[in-house]
């Protein structure tokens, strides 16, 4: 599909990384372009800690669910943090705190795709682990680890992987997921 802006229709969350190091320079500009994004009341809930070094990575790889086992190739991860009272807590549920964090997370996603990089966000990791072994305070919300490197071999993946890395993009029919003009859904 070419109607898309490029880095939109080529973004996905593949696996596939190799450990070569990112130059400094991209992952500044990866990070501003997080810190670009929208925010109620301009917020900035947002706080990121970008890991590059060696022992700490092998830190937040004792964090990781087994399943994520292809993450411990990516030289570089980005914990992403917040606290609810760092943005507007409105009425009827509407606390932007995490609707923020995402906002930056799909602006650095999407930077990093246009650097040729693969990004990839998950939830299987222990937020306890990650805020031990870092001492962030209790109090944050661990959003999530994104796993970024650039694109490289399938060695070393799970069959499941494999499959998962040449896959199309999965997406429920866009009539279950959007309306117009009335609401319709349960
Ligand atoms: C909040 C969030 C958590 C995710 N957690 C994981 C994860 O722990 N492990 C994993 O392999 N992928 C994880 N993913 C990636 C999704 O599985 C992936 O984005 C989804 O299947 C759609 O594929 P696509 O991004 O390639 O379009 C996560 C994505 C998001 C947004």
């Amino acid at each position: 599909m070419n109607e898309l802006l490029k880095e939109i229709d080529e973004r996905r969350a593949r696996r596939a990384l190799k450990s070569e190091k990112i130059d400094d320079a991209v992952v500044q500009r990866i990070m501003t372009a997080a810190t670009y994004a929208p925010s109620c009341f301009n917020s900035q809930p947002w706080r990121f800690m970008v890991v590059s070094e060696e022992e700490e990575l092998a830190r937040l790889h004792e964090s990781l669910s087994g399943g994520n086992y292809w993450a411990k190739k990516a030289p570089l991860m980005i914990v992403l943090a917040t606290k609810m009272e760092f943005d507007a807590k409105l009425s009827d549920n509407r606390d932007y705190a995490l609707f923020g964090c995402g906002l930056a997370a799909a602006n650095l996603m999407l930077q990093a795709t246009n650097e040729g990089l693969y990004a990839h966000p998950m939830a299987g990791f222990d937020p306890l682990v990650v805020k031990e072994a870092f001492g962030i305070p209790d109090d944050y919300i661990v959003i999530t680890l994104i796993a970024i490197g650039y694109p490289g071999s399938l060695e070393g993946l799970s069959d499941k992987h494999v499959d998962s890395e040449k896959s199309e993009r999965s997406r429920k029919p866009e009539s279950e997921v959007i309306c117009r003009q009335q609401w319709n859904f349960a």
